[in-house]
């Protein structure tokens, strides 16, 4: 569902989503506070490149993306062609060397949940200790559930965030940097919220 989705919208997406938030811009400047210039990060759910691979990449960084749906990667690769942009998910992304610091930014909550230890899992693979990991999950209790965009229906998942904190401690993180990037209306907006983890 979500690939089709993805694969239908990315052209209108190009347009929706070009600014990181100003909540978001307070946050994905820790996920690499302290790294080297050049240093790479692993960018899973990196959509068209635009805003978060591009807020990175002109910070310096080298950026990887992984994305399931083929035309937002087309569009990131245009973006950003000296970057590395590769076919994949989040469930099975390849091994990639020297990674730095990891985001899955608002693409970990269309993978069903019982997935997501795996996931915390690898990423703590590929991290060093002290490297960094931000995601963003549903900002309150809730079951699955589906939604419309752009015309287009959308699988959603998520595990609240106190679980989501428990699970990456499990994983070998600790949680460094917590905050509501929206806040739910008990209605449809689930809300959402950033973690930032670091390696232990
Ligand atoms: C809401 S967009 C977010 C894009 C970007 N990270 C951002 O914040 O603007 C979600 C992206 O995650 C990708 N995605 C969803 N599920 C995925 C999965 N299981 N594996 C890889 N990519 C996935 C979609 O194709 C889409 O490009």
């Amino acid at each position: 569902m979500n690939l089709d989705s993805y694969n239908a919208i990315a052209q209108q997406w190009e347009h929706h989503r070009v600014q990181l938030s100003p909540r978001e811009a307070q946050v994905l400047p820790l996920v690499t506070d302290g790294l080297a210039p050049q240093s790479t990060l692993l960018d899973l759910g990196c959509g068209t490149g635009r805003p978060v691979a591009a807020f990175f990449a002109a910070g310096g960084f080298r950026i990887v993306g992984v994305d399931q749906s083929p035309a937002m990667l087309a569009l990131a690769r245009r973006r950003l062609p000296t970057h590395q942009w590769l076919l994949g998910t989040l469930e099975d992304f390849p091994p990639i060397d020297n990674v730095a610091a990891v985001v899955a930014w608002d693409s970990l909550f269309h993978v069903p949940r019982d997935r997501h230890a795996d996931i915390f899992r690898r990423v703590r693979q590929t991290l060093p200790a002290g490297g960094r990991f931000a995601l963003t999950v549903g900002g309150s209790e809730h079951p699955a559930f589906t939604d419309v965009m752009l015309g287009h229906t959308f699988f959603y998942d998520s595990f609240p965030p106190g679980q989501v904190v428990a699970l990456l401690e499990t994983a070998g993180f600790r949680v460094v940097h917590q905050a509501s990037l929206n806040d739910p209306d008990g209605a449809r907006d689930k809300g959402r919220v950033a973690l930032v983890a670091a390696a232990a």
